[in-house]
């Protein structure tokens, strides 16, 4: 309970139940706890109540600041979409009738292309910052589009919401005036891109030791236009290794089709997996044995992959993530079933380990950032019928199963509150 730092001021004291995940453990559930944040949005301390006085000497606090929740309320950490299109929102729940080359010609192309104009890119941007934050992503890695300027106009609204972020434009010291927006390298993937030009993407993201995405084994006739267009690489996989884009801040969205032997280079490099089930199914392009990944050691967080997948939700992206487990489980009743615990671990701490951000946020850890979501389940007219002698971790699961954005009711990124929205957005 020591205070190391003399210089922080609390700014928040949540007092109640905290639900994360630890190394050790997918779910740790405390009970009767409070938690500090400091003026500079870090968990300065996680406590058992009982030293609440002791606490609010210590760290100079009133008790009555206190936000004390409630008996259907706990906090959890805010969730982490490890693979979104800003660009596909407006088409999110439509086009979901073609395989993925036909349906990147047909709906995605032609709708990317509208992103040189700010007004269309402002619209759309500004609405899928809103929903997300809404439905507890706190942390989104963006795909944009290929125009500077729009991408640009994402990170500026994803700052000004005070969403955690990822923008995807080629765009390597634009963004830094925002200190929680960050580009992140984007070759689209394999097939839109010539060999130069992964090469110099590789190049620019060592140099600056910047974050990588791209897709990679979505579908397997993408797989196989990948090895006519590269006959030299070993494997899809060999592509970006050649091209040195698989590093330690590298996260690969699908990867549906990878080989054993691929994922050992993911293992070695510590590249990560995105998983977006509900686009895997939606455009019928695979069923990832995420078992299999997290066997082999890779780091693996979830996405929601609009508008491949329907669903800008991280909870659609959980429940979409046990369906496809359980649909591989039909298949071969010796896989091994993910639990709603550990799928819970893949939407928090599994995400920030994908984004190499687990050092900042993920979980209620001492010293990481504040990202975090308070729930309710009981709000009125809400999605959750609770009954007599419901545990934590039964509620826990029913919102995980159940909830929704009214669910959600406080949203907090480095410990700035960002949902209910200000007035002013
Ligand atoms: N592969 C290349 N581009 C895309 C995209 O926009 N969506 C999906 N799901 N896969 C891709
Ligand atoms: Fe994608």
């Amino acid at each position: 309970m020591n205070r190391n730092d003399k210089t922080a001021r609390i700014a928040h004291v949540f007092s109640g139940t905290f639900v994360h995940s630890t190394l050790r453990a997918a779910v740790e559930i405390l009970q009767n706890c409070v938690l500090g944040v400091d003026d500079k949005g870090k968990i300065a301390f996680i406590e058992n109540h009982q030293d609440v006085v002791s606490l609010s000497e210590i760290w100079g606090f009133e008790t009555s600041d206190i936000k004390q929740l409630g008996q259907y309320e706990f906090l959890m950490p805010g969730m982490v979409d490890t693979h979104i299109h800003a660009s596909q929102y407006s088409y999110t729940g439509t086009a979901l009738d073609l395989p993925l080359l036909e349906w990147l010609n047909t709906y995605t192309f032609p709708v990317e292309a509208k992103y040189k104009d700010l007004d269309f890119a402002n619209n759309v941007y500004t609405k899928v910052v809103r929903r997300t934050l809404k439905n507890g992503t706190t942390t989104a890695c963006y795909f944009a589009t290929i125009h500077t300027d729009a991408s640009l106009l994402l990170g500026e609204l994803a700052d000004s919401f005070g969403q955690r972020a990822l923008v995807g434009k080629v765009c390597m010291d634009c963004n830094s005036a925002y200190p929680n927006v960050k580009p992140v390298v984007t070759p689209r993937f394999a097939p839109s891109c010539s060999s130069s030009l992964l090469s110099e993407l590789g190049e620019i993201a060592n140099n600056n030791k910047l974050h990588i995405q791209s897709h990679i084994s979505e579908n397997k006739e993408e797989v196989e236009l990948v090895k006519t267009l590269f006959p030299d690489c070993k494997s899809y996989t060999d592509v970006y290794l050649k091209h040195n884009l698989l590093t330690d801040k590298t996260v690969m969205a699908h990867g549906c089709h990878l080989t054993d032997e691929e994922l050992e280079i993911f293992r070695e490099t510590g590249s990560a997996i995105s998983h977006c089930p509900n686009s895997n199914i939606s455009i019928c392009s695979g069923m990832l044995n995420v078992r299999n990944i997290l066997n082999h050691k890779v780091k693996l967080g979830l996405g929601t992959d609009v508008a491949g997948g329907y669903s800008p939700s991280m909870l659609d992206a959980m429940r979409r993530t046990i369906d496809t487990s359980k649909a591989l489980t039909i298949q071969d009743p010796q896989h091994k079933t993910l639990s709603f615990e550990e799928v819970f671990r893949l939407a928090t701490l599994g995400g920030s380990e994908a984004l190499s951000l687990d050092d900042q946020i993920g979980n209620f850890v001492v010293g990481k950032e504040f990202d975090a979501l308070r729930v309710n389940v009981c709000v009125p007219d809400g999605p959750i019928d609770l009954f007599p002698g419901e545990c934590p971790k039964v509620i826990l699961e029913k919102f995980l199963n159940l909830g929704d954005d009214r669910n959600i009711t406080e949203v907090y990124v480095a410990g700035r509150q960002v949902v209910p929205f200000p007035d002013t957005k």
